[in-house]
């Protein structure tokens, strides 16, 4: 199976995963990038099945309405049944790196308000320790200078993501050469800066289930 079959398989794995948990006036959080574009496309089979979903990117809004689905404002949402989104990478304790799509901060506020997180990836996101993929970090663009001065100081190694502006309006700040043991602590610290909106450590609050694609078939993985 090459990856995008992968992702396929855990896409489906999710609709299985999510279908006995939607009612008539269930809504659902959706994700950010091409596990979660698999996973939306599949989503318009259970169109009648649920009241609509809160998307975590503008591009994804659209993709689920081109479907049919009701797409609405986090604010009138209330509680989400389930978000259903894909990672960069994932340890055992379902601590993610996400962002690679740039949408993470959306994502992480999705997660919040979510009952259940369930993540989906292919098994190249699997990781003992996070950090060998660039943790992206939303910054307001005039703090860029002086964040990237901090994640040095961090230990990290902080690349300008050039010509990408976020949903927000914002830029991102891609930190290489991290090996994160501590992941809540390097959240923490993180956000802490002054000038972040939010980085792409999803360690506070981690997936609750992980669906990992492999070419031995779907595993459910809980945190450890
Ligand atoms: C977008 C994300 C994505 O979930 C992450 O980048 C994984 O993407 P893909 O499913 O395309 O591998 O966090 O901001």
């Amino acid at each position: 199976m090459n990856q995008d079959q992968l992702k396929q398989a855990v896409a489906r794995a999710a609709i299985e995963y999510i279908t006995p948990k939607l009612q008539a006036d269930s809504i659902l959080g959706v994700g950010t990038g091409s596990t979660a574009n698999f996973f939306i496309d599949m989503l318009g089979e259970l169109k009648h099945d649920f009241a609509g979903a809160v998307a975590s990117s503008d591009s994804s809004a659209q993709r689920l309405k081109a479907l049919g689905i009701e797409v609405l404002d986090l604010n009138s949402a209330g509680e989400l049944v389930a978000y259903v989104d894909g990672a960069d990478e994932a340890n055992a304790q379902l601590s993610l790196i996400k962002g690679g799509g740039a949408a993470l901060t959306r994502e992480k506020i999705v997660a919040a308000v979510a009952r259940e997180f369930v993540c989906i990836a292919d098994q190249s996101k699997w990781v003992d320790v996070l950090g060998e993929y660039p943790l992206p970090v939303e910054v307001i663009p005039m703090a860029r200078s002086y964040v990237s001065r901090e994640l040095v100081k961090l230990g990290g190694s902080p690349i300008y993501r050039e010509g990408v502006i976020t949903d927000n309006g914002n830029v991102i700040i891609d930190v290489h050469q991290l090996t994160i043991l501590e992941p809540k602590k390097l959240e923490t610290e993180i956000n802490q800066l002054t000038g972040v909106v939010a980085s792409g450590l999803f360690a506070h609050r981690g997936a609750d289930v992980l669906l990992l694609g492999t070419t031995e078939g779907v595993k459910t993985i809980r945190p450890v």
